[in-house]
């Protein structure tokens, strides 16, 4: 009776000439037929009531009825563009915003395979009203396991985008949705947007969800902290993770094919989500059609910084260096903990994974790094050396763009930053951190009591990070304990004894052009400078030189080094006997 019912309603969809004939039975001269007519068709008056008020069809806003003054004055109408879905035609609604889910991405069988997500398949194919929450930061991450989901349940898929507020949406989606026998997904949109930290800048919080009344299983994805369910609906979490190894190198083996070896070279150094592997891989492929070059590892690198970059904060800043460990000259043991802190990425699959370490010690993925030491010893440059043995990009965040004087805002800065490295897979670096991390104790005024807030925000998130983080600081004594005890690696940079200054000088200055190379020992043995005074007067003395003759005598050095005692306040100790200072620079 149900199926004649929606027939009878979409019959003035199908002819014109029915609609007139329908037009002329309805006391309304309304082109739809009236309860009354689908009464004296059927015979079951009751039976029609019941199917009115809660059958199927209604509940699922496919069959809608028509205001008028009595009950069966009222018309029966199919829902907006439904009668054409009906037909086979992929028709919907004008006001709809549609949201294709895609295919599913290879390198989900292992997440499938997970018991929460195993009973999301079941709810997928069970008629139950069920609301599936998809747990996922990214959007895209979170459309690929709805389409994995629906997949394995074997039905498809359709997806809507409307506030969750927006219940004529809702009843359209759910409508379409049975027609097509397929799983309806509602992506909640947020006054900001769908960005991952759209979902408080809507102003009044959560976004409350009530699906009271929608019959069978919704998938629904909304922004971080952008929802709250309510109402009277088993809620059903799905998570997004993990992926093991194995499958995101599966990922990466079908987004870009290539020599043996190369899927598990792709997936140490991006271990990106399945999603946006495959993401990466078309990208690389359409470039590669328009360039007519390879599609490798190298272009991968270069999409993925592109798709970031797109996304990048203020403050924050995306560079490839290449900078050797050869540039850094530290002593034994902080050279030794840079190098274990890279060694850490490498290893990552066997300890964490093969030995177990993710379960019996908790251990993640990321590692942690505080450099410390005066102004000048080498610690940001340390950070391009770290990134550039990981290869990795660097992803630089200047730290007093990210403080805000507003309240709350530093945290949702700092939330951005550390979910933009975690999708690049990028070295991220905090540099002259201290700004965040000052000691929790002293908490005198408004302000200082809001940067601890900060502090208790960055210490949970920094726990969670899974890349490397690098912070550097001036002061190790301001640092809160809390801190150092979250750091896989706390790296004392001292100032450089007189051999590792004569290798400074040597570094940093050419080795053709200089007049007399003792000279820079005996400059190492006189001045117990930083590497960043070397450094910058190793600079200034070669542009001295450019302009006299070319050659690096070492009064361009002297004089280039006396201004960075000036620079700094400092009185100069004056020149050592056996320089020629002033004086022959004249001649
Ligand atoms: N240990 C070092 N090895 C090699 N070069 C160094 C070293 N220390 C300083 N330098 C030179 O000085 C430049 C500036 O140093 P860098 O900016 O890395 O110091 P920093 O410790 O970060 O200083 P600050 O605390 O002021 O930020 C470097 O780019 C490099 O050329
Ligand atoms: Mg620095």
């Amino acid at each position: 009776m149900e199926t004649d019912l929606l027939l009878l309603a979409g019959l003035p969809e199908e002819h014109e000439g029915l609609a007139d004939t329908f037009r002329s039975m309805n006391p309304r001269s309304e082109p739809t037929p009236t309860i009354g007519l689908a009464a004296l068709l059927t015979g079951d008056r009751a039976g029609l009531r019941r199917l009115l008020a809660q059958g199927p069809a209604v509940r699922h806003g496919m069959l809608r009825l028509t205001d008028g003054p009595t009950f069966h004055e009222r018309g029966l109408i199919v829902a907006d563009r439904l009668w054409d879905a009906l037909a086979g035609h992929d028709a919907w609604p004008e006001h709809l915003s549609r949201v294709d889910v895609g295919a599913v991405p290879p390198g989900l069988d292992g997440w499938l395979a997970l018991p929460q997500v195993r009973h999301a398949v079941r709810a997928l194919g069970s008629a139950d009203a069920r609301t599936l929450l998809v747990a996922a930061a990214d959007e895209t991450i979170a459309l690929s396991r709805c389409a994995a989901l629906a997949h394995a349940a074997g039905r498809p898929v359709v997806g809507v985008r409307a506030a969750a507020d927006d219940r004529a949406a809702i009843t359209a989606l759910v409508a379409h949705a049975a027609a097509r026998d397929a799983v309806p997904l509602l992506v909640v949109e947020t006054a900001g947007g769908t960005g991952t930290t759209g979902g408080e800048a809507a102003g009044g919080g959560p976004a409350r969800l009530d699906l009271t009344g929608v019959p069978g299983p919704v998938l629904v994805w909304a922004p971080s902290m952008a929802l709250r369910p309510a109402g009277q609906r088993p809620l059903l979490g799905v998570p997004s993770g993990p992926v093991p190894v194995e499958d995101r190198r599966t990922a990466w083996r079908a987004a870009l094919p290539g020599p043996p070896g190369q899927d598990a070279a792709l997936t140490a150094r991006h271990p990106l989500d399945p999603a946006l592997t495959a993401a990466v891989g078309e990208d690389v492929r359409s470039l590669s059609r328009l360039s007519g070059t390879g599609a490798g590892p190298r272009e991968a690198t270069e999409t993925i910084r592109c798709r970031a970059g797109a996304e990048l904060p203020d403050g924050v800043r995306l560079s490839s260096p290449a900078a050797g460990w050869d540039r850094l000259v530290l002593p034994g043991e902080p050279a030794a903990q840079l190098r274990d802190a890279v060694a850490r990425l490498e290893h990552s699959a066997l300890v964490l994974d093969e030995w177990g370490l993710r379960e019996r010690a908790r251990a993640g993925h990321g590692v942690r790094l505080l450099l410390t030491g005066a102004p000048g010893t080498g610690k940001s440059l340390a950070a391009e050396v770290i990134a550039t043995a990981a290869g990795t990009d660097l992803m630089a965040v200047d730290v007093s763009q990210v403080v805000s004087k507003w309240l709350g805002e530093t945290e949702k800065n700092l939330a951005a930053i550390f979910d933009a490295a975690e999708r690049v897979q990028a070295v991220l670096l905090l540099d002259e951190a201290d700004a965040l991390f000052a000691a929790r104790t002293a908490i005198s005024g408004a302000h200082d009591r809001w940067a601890n807030l900060e502090t208790a925000y960055l210490l949970q998130r920094m726990d969670r990070f899974d890349g490397m983080a690098v912070l550097t600081s001036n002061l190790r004594a301001n640092i809160d304990p809390a801190f150092l005890r979250r750091m896989d690696f706390v790296v004392e940079f001292p100032l450089p004894d007189e051999a590792r200054r004569r290798e400074l000088w040597r570094l940093h200055l050419p080795a053709r052009p200089i007049a007399d190379d003792s000279a820079l020992d005996l400059l190492a043995s006189v001045y117990p400078v930083p590497g960043a005074w070397i450094r910058n007067a190793a600079v200034a003395a070669a542009f001295l030189a450019a302009q006299d003759g070319a050659t690096i005598r070492p009064a361009h050095l002297i004089k280039a080094l006396a201004r960075e005692y000036a620079k700094a306040g400092r009185p100069f100790p004056g020149v050592p006997a056996g320089i020629a200072g002033d004086r022959e620079e004249q001649s």
